[in-house]
């Protein structure tokens, strides 16, 4: 485990904590925010894509906003977030509804015309992959574009999938972490 994953898990230990598959990081992550932890996870993930020549960053509003950032900012490039609601200025757009398993609701997202060009490479980014509902309507919408996506970036997978880079896994955490169930 590189310094990074293991500068995260013991965050999540002191300050958070993880019940069964529902990992609390709302000191650090995602409600108070820690910029330079962020700033290290967005270099980290950024260092994984450095030779993959992406266009754009793409991640849905709001937790996923800090980490888009970051890596966007490390690798040099703009970042994208979908939106929940979509403002009357958008009139032009892709759209894809997610269904949130943990907040048992549909959700669309929508991105203007204006912002993915087609034939772009983009890469999703996130704080977590738990199902991939969000991944697939940004597949959708990226796809709606004509444009191409290159794969995830998150902090936490808790799904099997490898295809998914991330700083630490669900296994990780419950190898690593003291657990209440
Ligand atoms: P998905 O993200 O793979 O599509 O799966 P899911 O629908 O289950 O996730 C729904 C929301 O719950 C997401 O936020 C996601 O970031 C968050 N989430 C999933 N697992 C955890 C967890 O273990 N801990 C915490 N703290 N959050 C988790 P969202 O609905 O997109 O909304 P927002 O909070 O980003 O605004």
């Amino acid at each position: 485990m590189n310094s990074i994953a293991k500068e995260l898990l013991e965050r999540i230990n002191q300050e958070g904590s993880v019940n069964g598959q529902i990992i609390k990081v709302d000191r650090f992550l995602n409600h108070m925010v820690d910029p330079q932890l962020i700033d290290r996870l967005g270099a980290e993930l950024a260092s994984r894509f450095a030779d993959r020549e992406i266009d754009k960053i793409i991640t849905a509003e709001s937790s996923g906003i800090m980490i888009a950032q970051s890596l966007a900012g490390h690798l040099g490039v703009p970042f994208i977030y979908a939106k929940k609601k979509r403002p009357l200025t958008m009139t032009e757009f892709f759209a894809a509804s997610s269904y949130s398993f943990t907040k048992e609701e549909s959700t669309t997202l929508y991105v203007s015309r204006e912002v993915i060009q087609e034939g772009e490479r983009l890469l999703f980014a996130d704080d977590f992959f738990a199902v991939g509902s969000t991944f697939k309507a940004i597949e959708q919408i990226i796809e709606q574009a004509g444009a191409t996506l290159i794969g995830g970036a998150v902090i936490i997978n808790k799904a099997e999938r490898r295809d998914v880079e991330a700083i630490l896994t669900l296994e990780d955490l419950t190898r690593n972490c003291g657990t209440s169930s």
